[in-house]
Formats: structure tokens, sequence, C-alpha cells
């Protein structure tokens, strides 16, 4: 069982297995995107949830503030699709 990933700005898919991080799928599959630590402490990986849900494991508020949490910004290393998901990358 898997939820798809969309990018707002492509027309890129990925399809995410249940229960795997985010971020560990794009790189397995060599999609270019930003990252640091894997682990929830930089918030290079940091982007915006524009449609459908996610959860996310233990993180520094450091990386992730709580007003940045209300506008829908997540962390993609720390993230579990909920559902099928559409994000934006803030680098593009
Ligand atoms: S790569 Fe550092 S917070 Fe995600």
């Amino acid at each position: 069982m898997s939820h798809i990933l969309k990018f707002e700005d492509s027309d890129l898919t990925v399809h995410i297995p249940f229960g795997e991080l985010l971020l560990s799928t794009l790189l397995r599959h060599g999609i270019i995107f930003p990252y640091a630590c894997q682990s929830g402490m930089c918030g290079t990986c940091k982007c915006q949830l524009i449609k459908g849900r996610v959860d996310l494991d233990i993180y520094s508020d450091a990386a992730l503030t709580a007003d940045e949490f209300q506008q829908g910004f997540i962390l993609a290393c720390r993230a579990r699709l909920l559902s099928d998901v559409t994000i934006r990358k803030l680098d593009s």
C-alpha cells in the first residue's frame, strides 16, 4: 500500500510506501531534494504541504517552529504520509 506524492510545480508523481519517510523515498528514487541531517534537527528539508495529511516524527523546534507548522510547513525527513499529498519545494 502506498500514497501518491505530487509536487505543485511539476508533473512528477512518486508512490510513497505506507509508513515510509517522505525524504527516504525521494532519495531512494534519486529525486533531488534539499536535505542535511535527516533527523529533524536542521530544517533543510522544510517544504510546504499544499494538500493532504502527514504525520511528523519527533523534530527540533529549531528546524520547524510552531508558527511554521501552523502555516502548513513540514519536514520531509520526518513526514509519513497519511493520504495522497501535494507539496511545494521552498527552493523552486
Ligand atoms: S534534513 Fe535536517 S531537518 Fe530534515
